[in-house]
């Protein structure tokens, strides 16, 4: 099986601008944080070294262990009150200054809506000409976020059953995916590039198989892909092997432009419209290509087990068929 590694970026590598802001204070915590290790170690260090110099066969008497209770309350009051304020307060200070500057969205910015299901991300976008969501008519994939580089997006974060939550470390914070609320993060990548997400709450058996890709593109691309990804399937096929298509994936993931007659549109699986451009199935678990795709159909438990995707028992020229299909959704 072609399994896709995952290769994480370090949040202490950043390529967002929520990130970088993320990395700074960690810093800080991390330099201030050492000052107490310090000096914690050298007055274990130093008792240590007391106690072997005092054990039995010490040549010379025990010494003096009693230290005046004078100096007890300052060892307290420098250690409990003075050095905790000195340490606590540039923390503040920093955190809170972090907070005030993440990124921001406003009525103009780039939205996109994600869903989380269990396992996976089901997202929204504005169709083309619109920036967001409830401004007209919108559009759906799955599991690959793309984006454009360089300026904030807004995603409004939603949950259709258990809490989720999405982090992208390279490019931000975690933010939780809650049913029946909504949640928003102004995320931004610096630059275009691929950038590994990952669900980060424990939201069921196939929790730690629920991520996602974010694709950050230059500003002319992400137009073309938008527009590439809003238009319906352009599927050429017979009747039968539509309408055999439509009984065995058609039922639950929706593919636009292709069952023209339906009354539904079925959301239970991914959006399978474009599912050939994508690079990952399966909630980014293994390559898209016809043997991964194939192994997926045939055995969807033992890629990836507790994902509500059925056995359909498919096989032979039926799962050839339906790989066949789909590697044409381009
Ligand atoms: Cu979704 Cu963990």
């Amino acid at each position: 099986m072609t399994t896709h590694a995952l290769s994480i970026g370090s949040a202490l590598d950043p390529s967002g601008t929520g990130a970088s802001q993320i990395t700074d204070l960690w810093w800080v915590m991390f330099w201030l944080s050492l000052i107490p290790i310090v000096i914690v170690g050298a007055i274990v260090v130093a008792i240590l070294l007391r106690r072997r110099r005092d054990s039995p066969g010490a040549t010379h008497p025990p010494a003096e262990t009693s230290v005046s209770e004078r100096s007890d309350r300052l060892i307290i009051l420098l250690g409990g009150v003075v050095l905790p304020i000195l340490l606590l307060i540039p923390v503040a200070v920093v955190a809170v200054g972090t907070a005030s500057e993440r990124v921001t969205a406003d009525d103009e910015t780039f939205e996109i809506g994600v869903t989380g299901h269990q396992f996976w991300w089901d997202l929204e976008y504005p169709s083309p000409g619109s920036n967001r969501l409830d401004d007209g008519e919108t559009f759906r994939t799955a599991n690959e976020i793309h984006i454009p580089a360089g300026r904030p997006v807004e995603f409004r974060l939603e949950s259709e059953d258990v809490n989720h939550s999405l982090w992208v470390p390279e490019l931000d914070g975690k933010t939780d995916l809650i049913p029946g609320r909504t949640n928003r993060l102004a995320i931004q990548a610096d630059s275009p590039g691929v950038y590994q997400g990952l669900c980060a709450e424990f939201c069921g058996l196939g929790h730690a198989k629920m991520r996602f890709k974010v694709i950050a593109h230059e500003e002319e691309e992400f137009e073309e892909w938008l527009e590439r990804e809003s238009a319906p399937a352009d599927l050429e096929v017979d009747a039968e092997s539509l309408a055999e298509f439509g009984d065995s994936c058609a039922v639950c993931h929706d593919v636009r432009g292709l069952f023209e007659e339906r009354t539904f549109r079925s959301s239970f699986g991914p959006d399978l419209t474009h599912f050939a451009s994508r690079r990952t199935l399966g909630a980014d678990i293994i390559s898209n290509t016809p043997q991964g795709l194939a192994r997926w159909i045939a055995d969807p438990q033992g890629v990836k087990p507790g994902n509500r995707m059925p056995h359909l028992g498919l096989e032979g020229d039926e799962l050839n068929l339906m790989v066949e299909l789909l590697g044409r959704l381009e």
